[in-house]
C-alpha cells in the first residue's frame, strides 16, 4: 500500500460526457478521484473502464441534497447540458444548476477548497456581441424554454461570486462553449452527435433555419485540459474565462464535413429553427490565451473522426438507445 495521501477530486457530474472525461485525466495526473451523478443523463459505461482502478469511486448521488465527503477540489459538472434532455424536467434542471452550485459551494467552504463551475456559453444567451467576451453580460429571454438552463447557470455564476465576495472562497468558473467527442450521448439533440449518427445510419441530417448559424467545436480533450489549467491557477484568478474554439463553421459546412468524413450519402433536409435558438455563438478565448496560455489544438476533421469512431462502434454494439450500464 502507499504510505502518502493523493489529492483526492470530487466530480460532480462525473458519469457524464465531459465529467468522465476529466474523471480520466485527472486520474492519468495522479489524482484520486470521487465521482457523484444519479445518471439522468449520464451512464455507468461512461466510467466502467475506471472500475478496479483503487484511485477511482463512483456515487449514486443527487446534487441537489448535500453531499458530506472530504476531498481537496470540486468540480462542480453536474447538469443535462444539451436542450432536449434539461426541458425534460425544466424544473428539475434550475434546481440541479442553483441548488447543486449551493450544496457544492457548502462543502467547499466547510473544506476550504477550490471549486470550478462547469458554466456554458448559453449564459450569454442569443448574444448580440461577437465574438463573445467574458465581459459581455449577454441577451437571454428569462421566460423561454431555454431559460431553465441559461438563467440556472447564471444564477449559479452569481452564487459562485457572492461566495467569493463574502466568504472568500478560492472560486474559477469556466464558460463552455460546444464541445464534442466520444461519450456524447447518441440522442441528445446536440448537433455533432446528431449528425454523425444520422450519417452513420444514412437517416437525413436535419439542418434548422438555413443552417446558416454558426457555431464552434471544441474537442473534449483540450476542453478538459483548459479545465485543469484553470483550476491549477493561483486563487485570484476567478474567471469567468471562455473555453472553447474560436474557428467558426456554419451548421451547414458541419454537416457537409460529416457526410465527407463519415461518406454516408444521407440526405440534407431543413427544418423550422427551435425558439431562443442562437444564430450565431463565438468565443473570444484572449483571456484563456492570456491566463491558461491555452487554446484548442485538435483540428476538426481528426476530432470529428475520433468521435465518428466512438458511434460507429457503439452503433455497431447496437447500444446506441441505451443510456445506463
Ligand atoms: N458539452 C458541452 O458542450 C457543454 C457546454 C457548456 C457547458 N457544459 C456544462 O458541462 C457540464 C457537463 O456537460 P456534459 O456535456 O458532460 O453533459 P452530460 O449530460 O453528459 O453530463 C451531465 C452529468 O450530470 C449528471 N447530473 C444531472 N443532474 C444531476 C443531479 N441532479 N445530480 C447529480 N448528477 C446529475 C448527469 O447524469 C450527467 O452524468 C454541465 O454542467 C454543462 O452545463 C457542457
Amino acid at each position: 500500500m502507499e504510505n502518502f495521501r493523493r489529492r483526492r477530486a470530487l466530480v460532480t457530474g462525473g458519469a457524464g460526457f465531459l465529467g468522465s472525461h476529466l474523471c480520466d485525466r485527472l486520474l492519468g495526473d495522479g489524482l484520486e478521484v470521487l465521482c457523484a451523478d444519479n445518471f439522468f443523463t449520464g451512464a455507468k459505461k461512461n466510467v466502467n473502464h475506471l472500475d478496479g482502478d483503487p484511485w477511482f469511486e463512483l456515487l449514486r448521488h443527487d446534487v441537489t441534497f448535500p453531499l458530506y465527503v472530504e476531498v481537496d477540489e470540486i468540480f462542480n459538472f453536474a447538469c443535462p447540458a444539451s436542450p432536449v434532455q434539461y426541458q425534460v424536467d425544466p424544473v428539475q434542471t434550475t434546481k440541479t444548476s442553483v441548488q447543486g452550485a449551493i450544496n457544492a459551494l457548502g462543502l467547499s467552504k466547510r473544506l476550504g477548497v477550490p471549486i470550478l463551475q462547469a458554466s456554458t456559453s448559453e449564459v450569454y444567451g442569443d448574444p448580440q456581441q461577437h465574438p463573445q467576451t467574458e465581459d459581455y453580460w449577454g441577451h437571454v429571454n428569462p421566460v423561454g424554454v431555454r431559460a431553465c438552463y441559461d438563467e440556472g447557470k447564471r444564477c449559479a455564476e452569481t452564487l459562485f461570486f457572492d461566495y467569493r465576495r463574502h466568504v472568500g472562497l478560492s472560486i474559477k468558473v469556466a464558460r463552455i462553449f460546444n464541445t464534442y467527442g466520444p461519450r456524447m450521448h447518441p440522442n441528445d439533440g446536440r448537433v455533432v452527435s446528431n449528425f454523425i449518427v444520422a450519417a452513420l445510419q444514412g437517416a437525413p441530417l436535419t439542418l434548422y433555419g438555413t443552417g446558416e448559424q454558426t457555431r464552434s467545436f471544441c474537442y473534449v480533450d483540450d476542453l478538459v485540459d483548459g479545465i485543469v489549467r484553470l483550476m491549477r491557477t493561483p486563487d485570484d484568478v476567478t474567471g469567468p474565462i471562455n473555453l472553447g474554439n474560436p474557428s467558426e463553421f456554419t451548421v451547414r459546412e458541419l454537416a457537409e464535413k460529416v457526410l465527407e468524413l463519415t461518406g454516408s450519402r444521407s440526405e440534407i433536409r431543413f427544418a423550422e429553427l427551435p425558439s431562443d435558438d442562437p444564430v450565431r455563438r463565438c468565443p473570444d478565448i484572449t483571456r484563456a490565451q492570456d491566463t491558461l496560455s491555452w487554446e484548442p489544438k485538435t483540428p476538426l476533421d481528426t476530432g470529428l473522426r475520433l468521435t465518428a469512431d466512438y458511434f460507429d462502434d457503439l452503433l455497431r454494439r447496437g447500444s446506441a438507445g441505451s443510456d445506463s450500464g
